[in-house]
């Protein structure tokens, strides 16, 4: 048995204008029927799962409740007042676990999944997760690595003996390295990307927290203790809470931590949080196009046309993003999507 904790509290600022403040892009259906967040959950049927933690935002708590009535997936959803990055919201899922009344599932490991991800092949995500759960239950903090196939900053890269082994000893983690050392891991057979994904006991977890991060281990232990329940939603003391520093589980354990392992993972796993990332995996026409909503597109190619609120058509134009939703338009070269984030974070300081 397994616990999932669904990470949901990101922002998701490199899909803006799709992804907003109120609707950051793990609530939408960016790629099929459901959201995100509600394929997460989905990709889970058929292992031995007890009850979901998803931690979020308290501002998102109906958007999640709606989302998760609609799938028929009753859940502890924890809210946090305001966001503090991975590490205190694992920390939070951990305790929430260990409040439980079934004594079988407290001590299950638990399967923390990041809500922005698409995995291909779930066939081959269970398997993995089979792999990984005796060493789980022996306390090692269990990782997913993923073959590199490009120098990417925004991921954790995971140093192995052999990448093509099966489970074996983390022998390094490094969090987003500068380009050099993305350029160095990525090609230098050592390295697999951290899928962002872990497998790990609780109680484990809290002790490597405690280890190296003893100031949060404590604010959020304070917070935890502190919470309030209302419905299905747990909330934390927010002053407590607000005390810890913003820290993601990659810089305050994995990058220090004795006791991880790696899983090799070969599930058709991509990162869906940027437009680049997007275009990779979805289906193009045979112009190269990917049209969604009411678009024409007149001597168009290979660019990414979407249309939420009105008619968008295109004449004469190739390589860009144009999407348009009702209040606001993005329209940017394909191949400098990565910096929606710079261009958002503009906008925020302009109020
Ligand atoms: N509850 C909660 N609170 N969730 C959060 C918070 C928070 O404050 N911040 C982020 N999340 C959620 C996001 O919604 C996402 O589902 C997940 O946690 C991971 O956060 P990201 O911000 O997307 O992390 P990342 O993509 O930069 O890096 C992580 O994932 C990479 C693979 O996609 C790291 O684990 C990397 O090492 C990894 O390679
Ligand atoms: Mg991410």
């Amino acid at each position: 048995m397994l616990t999932p904790v669904i990470l949901a509290g990101g922002n998701g600022t490199r899909l803006w204008p799709l992804s907003r403040r109120d609707t950051p892009k793990q609530f939408l259906a960016l790629l099929g029927e459901r959201s995100l967040l509600q394929a997460t959950l989905l990709r889970l049927e058929g292992l031995d799962v007890a009850r979901p933690i998803v931690v979020c935002a308290d501002a998102h708590r109906f958007l999640v409740a709606e989302q998760l009535r609609e799938i028929g997936c009753e859940a502890d959803i924890v809210l946090e007042p305001e966001g503090r990055d991975t590490a205190p919201a694992i920390a939070m899922a951990a305790l929430c676990q260990q409040a439980r009344e079934d004594s079988a599932n407290r001590g299950a490991p638990l399967l923390v999944l990041p809500s922005d991800h698409h995995l291909g092949e779930v066939a081959a995500f269970h398997e993995a997760l089979q792999a990984a759960l005796p060493a789980a239950g022996r306390g090692d903090l269990v990782t997913f690595g993923i073959v590199p196939t490009r120098a990417e900053t925004g991921y954790g890269y995971l140093e192995v003996a052999d990448v093509t082994a099966g489970l074996q000893p983390l022998i390094r983690f490094v969090e987003k390295p500068d380009v050099e050392h993305a350029r160095e891991f990525a090609n230098g057979g050592h390295h697999l990307w951290n899928s962002g994904m872990f497998l790990l006991r609780g109680d484990r977890y809290l002790e490597e927290l405690r280890h190296w991060r003893p100031a949060m281990h404590a604010s959020v232990g304070r917070a935890w203790a502190g919470r309030r329940a209302d419905l299905d939603f747990l909330r934390p003391e927010s002053d407590a809470f607000a005390e810890c520093a913003a820290e993601s589980i990659d810089y305050a354990v994995m990058e220090h931590t004795r006791a991880g392992v790696v899983v090799p993972l070969a599930a058709g796993w991509s990162d869906v949080g940027s437009y680049q990332a997007l275009w990779d995996v979805a289906q193009k026409d045979a112009d190269g196009n990917l049209l969604r909503g009411d678009v024409i597109a007149e001597d168009t190619r290979d660019a990414w046309v979407q249309s939420q609120s009105r008619l968008v058509a295109t004449l004469g134009i190739s390589d860009l993003v144009v999407v348009e939703t009702s209040d606001a338009v993005l329209v940017a070269d394909r191949h400098r999507v990565q910096e929606v984030k710079t261009l958002v974070a503009r906008l925020q300081s302009l109020g």
